[in-house]
């Protein structure tokens, strides 16, 4: 009777350890990934009025922008179906950082080689920050789909060696 009681006990204590220990464990990898190595959702950088995206700062200019030596900011306005600027040119080891928006519908920014992937939202801006260290032609691409022009929504990065 006693031995029949302990292997019931030791058979669902096999299911409780391993129960508790994947949440605990999952809830470990999520604190680490979020404070570790800070990957995190995006979250809203900035509210812009999609009525008035072309005479709110900064994307009422878009373009290039040099903050300082090696640091760059593009100022970017998606709509169906192109990005302005259209064309960035950059030198060679520069750090950039995106602000982006949508003056219509939804789309997206997606820059191969980089860990730019974002989606550009009517009514918010995206920041993201990409470095260019190998120069070359880098297309981009919107990766949302905005309606039947989508798969000619692209663009291009040229990073000229000084
Ligand atoms: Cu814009 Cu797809």
């Amino acid at each position: 009777m006693m031995k029949l009681n302990s292997t019931v006990y030791l058979y669902e204590l096999l299911w409780v350890l391993p129960s508790l220990a994947l949440p605990v464990g999952m809830f470990a990898v999520l604190l680490v990934t979020t404070f570790g190595a800070e990957i995190h959702l995006p979250g809203v950088e900035g509210r812009v009025d999609p009525n008035r995206v072309d005479s709110t700062a900064p994307f009422d200019q878009p373009g290039v922008v040099q903050l300082g030596p090696g640091q760059y900011e593009v100022h970017m306005v998606s709509q169906v179906w192109s990005f302005d600027p259209a064309e960035i040119r950059l030198p060679v080891g520069a750090e950039v950082t995106f602000v982006v928006t949508s003056s219509d519908v939804v789309h997206g920014l997606f820059i191969p080689y980089t860990h730019t992937n974002v989606m550009l939202l009517p009514g918010q801006t995206s920041r993201v920050t990409a470095r260019f260290d190998q120069p070359g032609h880098f297309r981009f691409f919107c990766h949302e789909y905005c309606g039947l022009g989508h798969h000619t929504m692209s663009g291009e990065i040229v990073v000229e060696a000084q």
